[in-house]
């Protein structure tokens, strides 16, 4: 079975006609991004990825993560953005929901921190505190090696190493994941001996999860990197290959861009399940930095259910109507607890006995997405078979494809980031970097 797309629940908001109107618009699309013909295309590595990897590469990662799992109670994964999101969102959905405070022998693996997508000393004081005189070692993981978050937290980290084993043994618990040629990190890696892997020129960071950039903290943290390639491959498959009322991911993009149309700004993708958190992280970034320029775009939003019907579940219900929700459907949980019988029943709730948590869950969901759909949100739903890699393969496949068609059906380039370098520069500048001098003195005078 697959990842599917499922549109039925919001047919009153859209016609079959509409979406007839929209074949055209998303199969040329779908056209220009298959055969690299589009704005971006040469950030199209990830397209064919699941089935043309760089072999050898890929079992260095696998060598490199038995070696990191028997040889450090620790691992830090350094990164921001695409550098960060997919490992943690693979991380976080495959392996146990305490990951980093289960015991040893549940986990079997070293815990796992990530640190460098802040600029907090506060968190990188406690995470040295955490690590303690434990053993550890560092995946450093910069496309351009330049970036300030990941560069400061590397440069205190690997001084703790340092301090720790010497610099010679050091060397060899840092494992530097970035361009191939350029960089600042590419440079230190040569010039210091670390174990490096490669970020293809041809993907972008928020497309880089299938390469060393996910892959290596996912291998570490015990989960099948080889399945995990499956799914996405047996996705690529149906999304390159299947005609348009019969392709998820190219309905969903259409569906979206069609929802788009009518005044529905903002897409909130919710989940039943906290393990799938993460994955709207990465997901927010996904489509937040592909579509959002030119004055364009879905600002894409997110919620934990139920935890946030709680919270945001009133806007979303009652509030302002610009909103559609796709919500993530895992449809098998990995886990079942059942509701006992209680002799006296205080609480009201013998009725559900014998009945699963899941059950409940679902429920839950079934009777949201009706209120929801009456309180005039359209509601998507992606179903997900199972909490397994290789259904998670399929699911960022998924998702990646579907955003390169969306923003070609929107007209943005879905593959370049300008807008990203506007808060940058400033920083520089008010940190005084050579160079910036003319535009320090500028802000200055406004702040
Ligand atoms: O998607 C992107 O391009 C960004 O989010 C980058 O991944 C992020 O800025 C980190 O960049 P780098 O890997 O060069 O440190």
């Amino acid at each position: 079975s697959m990842v599917t797309f499922d549109y039925s629940s919001a047919k009153g908001f859209i016609s079959d006609s509409e979406i007839t109107m929209m074949e055209r618009i998303a199969e040329n699309a779908k056209e220009e991004l298959v055969k690299k013909e589009g704005p971006g295309n040469e950030f199209l590595g990830w397209i064919d990825l699941p089935i043309d990897y760089d072999k050898e590469e890929f079992a260095r990662i696998q060598a490199a993560a038995k070696k990191i799992q028997n040889d450090s109670e620790v691992l830090l994964v350094i990164g921001i953005g695409g550098s960060y999101l997919g490992a943690r969102a693979a991380i976080e959905f495959l392996r146990h929901s305490f990951y980093n405070s289960v015991s040893k022998e549940i986990r079997k693996t070293p815990e796992i921190y990530y640190v460098g997508n802040n600029i907090s000393s506060t968190y990188m004081k406690h995470l040295i505190e955490v690590i303690g005189d434990r053993d550890f070692s560092i995946n450093m993981i910069s496309k351009s090696g330049t970036t300030t978050e990941p560069a400061i937290a590397f440069r205190v980290f690997k001084k703790m190493l340092t301090e720790k084993y010497g610099k010679e043994e050091a060397a060899k618990r840092i494992y530097a994941t970035t361009d191939k040629a350029r960089g600042a990190l590419k440079n230190l890696a040569t010039e210091e001996g670390y174990e490096s892997f490669i970020v293809p020129d041809e993907v972008g960071g928020r497309y880089s999860v299938l390469t060393a950039v996910g892959l290596l903290p996912i291998a570490v943290s015990g989960a099948d990197i080889v399945k995990l390639m499956e799914g996405a491959a047996a996705m690529r498959e149906h999304c390159i290959n299947s005609s348009y009322e019969n392709n998820d991911a190219v309905l969903y993009a259409a569906i979206r861009n069609i929802l788009l149309r009518k005044g529905k700004t903002i897409e909130i993708l919710a989940n039943y399940e906290p393990s799938l958190h993460f994955v709207s992280e990465w997901w927010k970034q996904l489509y937040g930095e592909s579509e959002g320029k030119d004055q364009k775009g879905i600002f894409p939003a997110s919620v934990d259910l139920t935890t946030d019907l709680h919270s945001m579940g009133q806007f979303i219900q009652d509030g302002q109507r610009t909103l559609f929700e796709t919500v993530m459907n895992l449809e098998k949980s990995t886990c079942e607890i059942l509701i006992e019988e209680e002799e006296v029943d205080l609480d009201g709730l013998n009725y559900l006995t014998g009945q699963s948590v899941d059950f409940i869950n679902k429920s839950a969901m079934k009777g949201t997405r009706l209120a929801h759909t009456d309180g005039s949100v359209p509601n998507l739903i992606i179903n997900i078979p199972e909490q397994n890699e290789f259904y998670l393969g399929q699911l960022f496949y998924f998702f990646e494809f579907a955003c390169g068609v969306s923003g070609y059906i929107l007209g943005v380039n879905p593959f370049d980031q300008p807008g990203v370098e506007s808060y940058k520069k400033n920083m520089f500048a008010l940190l005084g970097k050579p160079g910036f001098e003319k535009q320090r003195e500028e802000l200055l005078k406004r702040l």
